[in-house]
């Protein structure tokens, strides 16, 4: 295997929480909120999404004022969005793609890289560089665990953060595989709970995943 400049490793990353949120942040105001109601539920570690005009200013933000919490920037489609998720402070950088340009770029990077895959060529194009953590995206339209169970074949050292379509009803399904150490989803911070600002339905969101002893 290839080696990178990774701050740590994709497979670590994968490994601090079972469910990693997938937060679109609409106003700034609304960052640092979302991010104590997720870390009063017992969560350390959230994708901030590139979706709106604020997210890299969120970033920034809570890299300084939530220094446990780990910081990721997602929905990164570009080489320039790596370097600008990099400059605002993230620890690590998601994307719904796996483009070589983007793959390449992240590789000789500093922090880890979660591309995104949906099938076997994809998986094969980015093992040629070193990857062997991705995310599966969109993990429910392209089979969900069935799928995940028949990649596991022929890709046996190949790890997946499954994201797209994840819910409280099936997201045990997920983490029963053994490929599968975590799964991503937007369901700890719903968008009609940040729009009423509901942070402590969001701490019982995250709460709620402790009692399902995932
Ligand atoms: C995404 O990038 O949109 C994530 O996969 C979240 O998907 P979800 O909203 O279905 O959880």
């Amino acid at each position: 295997m290839l080696n990178n400049h990774w701050n740590i490793q994709a497979a670590e990353l994968l490994r601090i929480s079972p469910v990693i949120p997938v937060v679109v942040i609409d106003s700034l105001a609304d960052a640092l909120p979302i991010a104590q109601a997720l870390a009063a539920g017992g969560i350390r570690i959230m994708e901030i999404t590139l979706r709106t005009p604020c997210a890299l200013a969120a970033i920034q933000q809570l890299r300084e004022q939530m220094p446990k919490m780990v910081i990721g920037a997602g929905t990164v489609l570009s080489e320039q969005q790596l370097q600008d998720v990099v400059a605002a402070g993230a620890q690590f950088a998601v994307s719904p793609g796996a483009p070589l340009s983007l793959l390449t770029a992240a590789w000789q990077g500093t922090i880890p890289f979660l591309p995104g895959i949906a099938n076997s060529t994809d998986i094969l194009n980015a093992m040629a560089l070193g990857y062997r953590q991705f995310k599966f995206f969109p993990a429910e339209a392209l089979g969900g665990v069935p799928m995940l169970k028949a990649l596991a074949g022929p890709f046996a050292e190949i790890e997946f953060c499954a994201t797209g379509g994840i819910t409280p009803v099936n997201f045990e399904s997920y983490l029963q595989l053994p490929q599968v150490p975590c799964v991503g989803g937007s369901w700890l911070t719903a968008s009609a709970q940040v729009s009423r600002q509901d942070w402590q339905g969001i701490r019982a969101n995250c709460l709620a995943l402790a009692r399902s002893e995932v």
